[in-house]
């Protein structure tokens, strides 16, 4: 079985970059080739990773669902769209890569979604990791294109803004029929500086502990507005390597395998 790994958070936080960058951790340091999922309609994490993409799951879904096209023969409906999600699949030497893609129109677009979680259930014995990155805000949750995470990063922007962003989101997924196991708060961007007194002061309030505190990083913006990929960034990289030592202590090497039975 997978162990999963979800982002959510404010927008422009940085949890594509931190979903990057996690993919880019399991392949260097665990030596394992996860499954990244794009679930932002704006798909981001393929640029994040230098990855150029052809077909997201919502291609299909006017043609396929709406159209009620003609499925090939002996094939049902539902194992025809599990093929076509498949075929979105996008191989790399060290990860996949699989986007959502934006729904368009007002079609329900629960049913791809259901299929999806399906789908990813059953994948979950192809990849050791799935690293889903989601796009901002909390609506996306409650869609659920998975069952289980195992780590739920929050990523937050060190403002008052965003630490109560943060909380609301903590506290939305203690509403939703899906299994977190954990979910941690990280501060995303902050300031060499400091961080703000009121920031502080907001998160002791809202009794929020942030487990990993990642400071603005040059080398990461100018990736990011160069259209580099964090694949390519130094391994030096000062928010790679506190990442890095991060994941280390929340993420099991070899997988879920690894908590089986712990
Ligand atoms: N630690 C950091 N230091 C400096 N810039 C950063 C850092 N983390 C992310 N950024 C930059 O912030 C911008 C937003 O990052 P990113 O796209 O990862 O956020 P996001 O939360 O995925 O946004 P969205 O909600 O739009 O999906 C990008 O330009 C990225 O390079
Ligand atoms: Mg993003």
């Amino acid at each position: 079985m997978s162990f999963t790994i979800a982002l959510a958070g404010k927008g422009g936080t940085g949890k594509t970059t931190l979903a990057a960058l996690t993919i880019r951790y399991i392949t260097e340091t665990l030596g394992e080739s996860p499954l990244g999922v794009d679930a932002d309609p704006n798909s981001s994490l393929g640029a994040a990773l230098g990855v150029e993409y052809e077909k997201a799951i919502s291609d299909m879904r006017e043609g396929v669902i709406e159209k009620r096209l003609d499925f090939p023969a002996g094939m049902s409906k539902e194992r025809y769209i599990e093929y076509c999600i498949e075929e979105c699949i996008i191989e790399r030497p060290r990860f996949d890569l699989l986007v959502m893609g934006r729904p368009e129109g007002p079609g329900c677009y629960c049913y791809v979604n259901n299929l999806l979680r399906k789908y990813l259930d059953k994948m979950s014995s192809n990849y050791s990791y799935i690293v889903l990155d989601n796009e901002a805000g909390m609506e996306h949750l409650s869609r659920r294109t998975t069952n289980r995470v195992d780590l739920m990063l929050v990523v937050c922007e060190p403002t008052v803004v965003g630490v109560l962003t943060a909380k609301r989101i903590l506290k939305l997924t203690e509403t939703l029929p899906l299994s977190i196991k954990e979910k941690v708060v990280i501060l995303n961007k902050v300031p060499h500086s400091a961080l703000d007194k009121k920031v502080q002061e907001c998160l002791h309030k809202e009794g929020l502990e942030p487990r990993a505190s990642f400071l603005y990083d040059d080398e990461i913006f100018f990736a990011s507005s160069g259209g580099i990929s964090l694949l390519e960034i130094s391994k030096d990289n000062a928010t790679y390597k506190a990442l890095s030592q991060f994941l280390k202590e929340y993420v099991p090497a070899g997988g879920l395998q690894a908590t089986v039975g712990s």
